[in-house]
């Protein structure tokens, strides 16, 4: 299978590419802004024996414009088709609603909807072709509908609950494409992000369990499931 990760130098990307790359018929390409990160990532598949299965491609999700420009031709020079695409890559500021500036709140929304959209949309050509394909969006437990709140969290839990809706619609207007949209709502998972989100607070989730649990249902949950946000904690936050 050809598979993208995006925001896999770390957290649960990181997690995730290394488990895709377990499997010699997958491709996957990984997508992230720290090259020397991605690096760490193909080291660390060296170490497995695993260094065929793995591109890395250092690439800043911001810059919107030059995903067709720049992001997908490098990805074709990999894959002609696309079986699995897993907008994974986010950010989190934490502050007051009424500290953020223009350009924060503009990043948020860059980086968190507008970049997966525009990839998703650069990509379709590639994801209409052969078996059903699967884009597993993933989002957050503060942009899933009548969930808890918190306060510091509004404009990266409102992008969330954006690209959570996009999952629904492209599901709808994509379903004779053979192009399955799902969206994952993750709880509370120990990485970078949730020390900004809640300091000093330790969740009962590591990354490399999200992201089996991810592998799988990226593998399998496009026979079950199509336009749906799925809750993916067991506690709060
Ligand atoms: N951890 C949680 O508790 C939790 C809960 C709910 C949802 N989530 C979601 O799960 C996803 C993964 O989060 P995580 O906890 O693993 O976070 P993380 O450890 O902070 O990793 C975020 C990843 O996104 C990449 N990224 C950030 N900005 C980027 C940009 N402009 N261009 C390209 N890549 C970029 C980062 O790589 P570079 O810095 O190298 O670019 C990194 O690989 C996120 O979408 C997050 O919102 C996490």
């Amino acid at each position: 299978m050809n598979i993208i990760i995006t925001g896999a130098s770390k957290g649960i990307g990181f997690e995730l590419a290394r488990i895709f790359a377990k499997n010699e018929n997958n491709t996957i390409i990984a997508i992230a802004r720290s090259e020397s990160l991605l690096k760490e990532l193909k080291n660390a598949c060296i170490r497995q024996d695993l260094r065929n299965k793995l591109k890395t491609i250092a690439f800043d999700l911001e810059k919107i414009n030059e995903i067709k420009t720049v992001l997908v031709p490098e990805i074709i020079k990999h894959m002609q088709t696309v079986d699995i695409l897993i907008n994974n890559a986010g950010i989190l500021i934490n502050q007051p609603f009424e500290h953020f500036k223009t350009n924060e709140i503009k990043q948020i929304f860059d980086i968190n909807f507008f970049s997966h959209a525009l990839f998703i949309n650069e990509l379709l050509p590639y994801l209409k072709v052969g078996n059903p394909k699967h884009v597993v969006n993933i989002s957050s437990m503060g942009g899933f509908q009548g969930s808890l709140k918190f306060p510091g969290l509004a404009y990266y839990s409102a992008s969330k609950a954006a690209l959570a809706n996009l999952s629904e619609c492209l599901a709808e207007e994509y379903k004779n494409d053979g192009i399955i949209f799902n969206c994952l709502a993750l709880g509370s998972v120990n990485t970078e992000m949730l020390q900004k989100a809640f300091p000093n607070y330790t969740s009962k989730t590591n990354p490399a369990e999200m992201a089996e649990f991810i592998h799988d249902f990226a593998i399998n949950g496009h026979q079950f499931f199509n336009g749906k946000i799925i809750p993916v904690s067991s506690i709060t936050p």
